[in-house]
């Protein structure tokens, strides 16, 4: 099968700075004190993903997965290191990446099936089916999306990255802010890509449903990669290092 996913030591840093008053900012520059923190957040992190396979990436809070995701779609460079793209990136990555809150949800669904690579020709003739699909209100069309709840803005957004029938599919969490109704609706969707072989990458705090959907887990610990295989094993040595 053709690889669709590879990092080569990839690593990704963010230097922070903190906040600080005129005075202390004049001191620091004065003493010659180094200004920024480093965060490393993914450390020399290699693997390789084959088309169609759906993968689990799991960890703690802080653990590198959404910068993992986000590498993935783009949206941020790594620091270090290689990583090869090959096929459509459809992310759903963080509530409301890629949405403005200024604009309404019809401009938001057109631009973003624009950013997702449609034509605006495709993109219009997909808008109901999108609406359709986010079950909505009409009256909610025209209105900005800072005026939407999460879940709202949630259901638009999953609903634009599935009518782009994306080749790799990421999905960060962002289910769990849907009611259950509609968390159905996106796992059945999740379902009918798996089988039409959309390569996956799933990063969830439910551990459970990472355990019945996927096939392979990428553990993830402070930025390294301490396993990478079989869901059931993974998901057995991250319950071991939590103490479940
Ligand atoms: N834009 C950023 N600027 C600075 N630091 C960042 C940024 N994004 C992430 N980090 C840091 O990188 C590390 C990894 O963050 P990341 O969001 O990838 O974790 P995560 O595994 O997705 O966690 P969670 O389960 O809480 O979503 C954290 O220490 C975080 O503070
Ligand atoms: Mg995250």
């Amino acid at each position: 099968m053709q690889t669709v996913i590879s990092f080569q030591n990839v690593s990704k840093y963010f230097f922070l700075q903190h906040q600080r008053t005129l005075k202390e900012a004049l001191q620091a520059l004065l003493l010659g004190e180094k200004p920024l923190e480093k965060v490393e957040a993914l450390k020399n992190v290699s693997f390789e993903i084959k088309k169609g396979e759906t993968v689990g990436i799991i960890g703690r809070n802080g653990a590198g997965k959404s910068t993992l995701l986000k590498l993935i779609a783009g949206v941020s460079k790594p620091t270090k290191g290689r990583l090869k793209i090959n096929g459509q990136v459809s992310p759903l990555i963080e509530l409301g990446a890629g949405f403005h809150p200024e604009l309404t949800g019809r401009e938001n669904i057109i631009l973003n099936a624009v950013i997702l690579g449609l034509s605006r020709k495709q993109a219009k003739e997909r808008f109901e089916e999108v609406v359709e699909f986010s079950e909505l209100d009409r009256k909610f069309l025209d209105i900005p999306l800072k005026h939407y709840s999460s879940g709202m803005y949630m259901r638009l957004a999953f609903s634009v990255a599935v009518s782009v029938d994306p080749e790799i599919l990421l999905v960060d969490e962002i289910l769990a802010v849907g009611d259950m109704a509609f968390q159905a609706k996106c796992k059945a969707k999740m379902e009918e890509f798996k089988r039409k072989g959309v390569t996956i990458l799933y990063v969830s705090h439910n551990i459970e449903e990472v355990e019945r959907f996927c096939e392979r887990v990428i553990y993830l610990k402070e930025g390294r990669v301490v396993f990478d295989g079989k869901v059931k094993e993974g998901v057995e040595r991250y319950r071991r290092d939590i103490d479940l």
